[in-house]
């Protein structure tokens, strides 16, 4: 028998909810200028927690819906789970598992067909059927080494805002960005206060620079400047730090990377999170100035509605291929799909392919190939033919990535 239970969040109990996650995640007590900022963005909707025997909170399950753009360019809905945590004394009692489910649930009984989180660790959600679909990169660029390459990126203006500005103006850009590639997340208005505003309006000394082109604003970036002067090193400059980085244009992109190499008394630009395909290194006239210190994954996707989520995708130009999907906790997603660019239908033809709803999550915005997985014992291989065909049916030219923290 457990000895808590698990319900709707209800209206008042937020604050305590989001104190159970902060301490999770061994962040700062929850000052009341802290929750004043979040509340806007941590409704009572969209919240499970687990209570102990005298009604409080000590896990915490929350998402908000939002859109999630997938191969092809369609806009998928999804809920992005924002907050997972279990009070230390409470963890490895099946807490997360009991939640899990009930959230799972409840995105599939609203008809939700994916869900999406950004995991803290890699060994938490794929027994619940997430898998890895975006990575991201962390680039480290030596500025003395960096210039760039004649006539890149001066063809429009880079201005700096002031947070006030900033959070008068981003949000209403931001869809601007989303373009083609998969994996791009909208930020609905409840998403702003806790992240882009909190971050912009805080003492940690963010700063925003806005870039124009010839239709206006084009291009944001977000950054802050940490001193790196030691007694070793008094003359080192300092690093420039990306927090964040969205550009509608290659021109707009290319603008924002020449004002943050053009900033005095900095030694190395850095980012992370950044699409594992950009360019940065094609930019410069020494490649050799970039250093990708890290790939990591970032988007994790649950096919919550496996069939919805295959047919609002479009297929590279292969036959197509016969997959059987195993979902233990969404058992109405077990079955043989025949995939193509044709288009997606339940089929009852034998499988060429058999694999985990993680093993498809993981492919499924375009990140990777299956024959990867297939060689790791991932996918089990009925008809030898269809990996290949599979590959070119999943893959994506631009690799997929969420921009969004959340
Ligand atoms: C991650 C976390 C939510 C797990 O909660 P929990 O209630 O302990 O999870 P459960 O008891 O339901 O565990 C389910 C299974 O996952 C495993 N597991 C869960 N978290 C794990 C972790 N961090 N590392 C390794 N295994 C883990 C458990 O061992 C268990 O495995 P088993 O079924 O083989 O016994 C909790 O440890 C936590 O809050 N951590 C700190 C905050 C955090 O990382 N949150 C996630 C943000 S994305």
């Amino acid at each position: 028998m457990s000895d808590f239970h698990v319900r709707a969040v209800a209206e008042g109990e937020q604050r305590a909810c989001l104190e159970v996650l902060e301490q999770a995640l061994h962040a700062r007590p929850l000052s009341d200028e802290a929750w004043s900022k979040m509340a806007r963005s941590w409704p009572a909707e969209g919240k499970f927690a687990a209570y102990d025997d005298r009604g409080t909170p000590v896990g915490i399950a929350s998402s908000f819906d939002t859109e999630l753009t997938v191969p092809g360019g369609h806009n998928l809905a999804v809920a992005a789970v924002d907050g997972i945590g279990v009070r230390a004394d409470w963890t490895r009692r099946g807490m997360l598992t009991a939640m899990m489910a009930v959230q799972l649930e409840d995105i599939a009984a609203r008809g939700v067909p994916l869900a999406a989180l950004h995991a803290s660790e890699g060994v938490i959600y794929g027994r619940f059927g997430y898998g890895a679909a975006t990575y991201g990169k962390a680039v480290l660029v030596e500025r003395p080494r960096a210039k760039i390459r004649d006539g890149v990126g001066r063809d429009g203006v880079v201005r700096f805002v002031t947070p006030a500005e900033a959070v008068e103006r981003v949000p209403a850009q931001y869809q601007r960005f989303a373009g083609e590639r998969p994996g791009f997340v909208a930020r609905p208005d409840q998403w702003w206060p806790g992240f882009f505003d909190r971050l912009v309006t805080g003492n940690d000394g963010y700063r925003v620079a806005v870039h124009s082109g010839p239709d206006g604003d084009d291009g944001f970036v977000v950054y802050q400047t940490i001193d790196m002067r030691d007694r070793q090193s008094p003359d080192r400059g300092a690093l420039l730090d990306i927090r964040e980085m969205h550009a509608a244009t290659p021109r707009a992109w290319a603008g924002l990377w020449r004002f943050l190499l053009s900033v005095d008394l900095v030694s190395a630009v850095a980012g992370r999170g950044r699409p594992v395909d950009e360019p940065v290194a094609a930019l410069l006239t020494d490649p050799r100035a970039v250093n990708t210190t890290e790939v990591l994954d970032d988007l994790w996707v649950r096919l919550i509605d496996v069939e919805a989520s295959l047919r609002a995708r479009t297929y590279g130009a292969a036959e197509p291929v016969v997959l059987e999907v195993l979902d233990r906790q969404l058992p109405d997603n077990n079955g043989r799909y025949l995939v193509g660019p044709g288009g997606v239908e339940r089929t009852t033809a034998a499988a060429e392919l058999r694999l985990d709803v993680d093993t498809l999550a993981s492919v499924y915005l375009g990140h990777g190939f299956l024959s990867h997985l297939a060689q790791a014992g991932r996918v089990e291989v009925l008809d030898e033919a269809a990996v290949a065909r599979a590959d070119t049916l999943f893959h994506t030219p631009l690799a997929p990535w969420c921009g969004t923290f959340f």
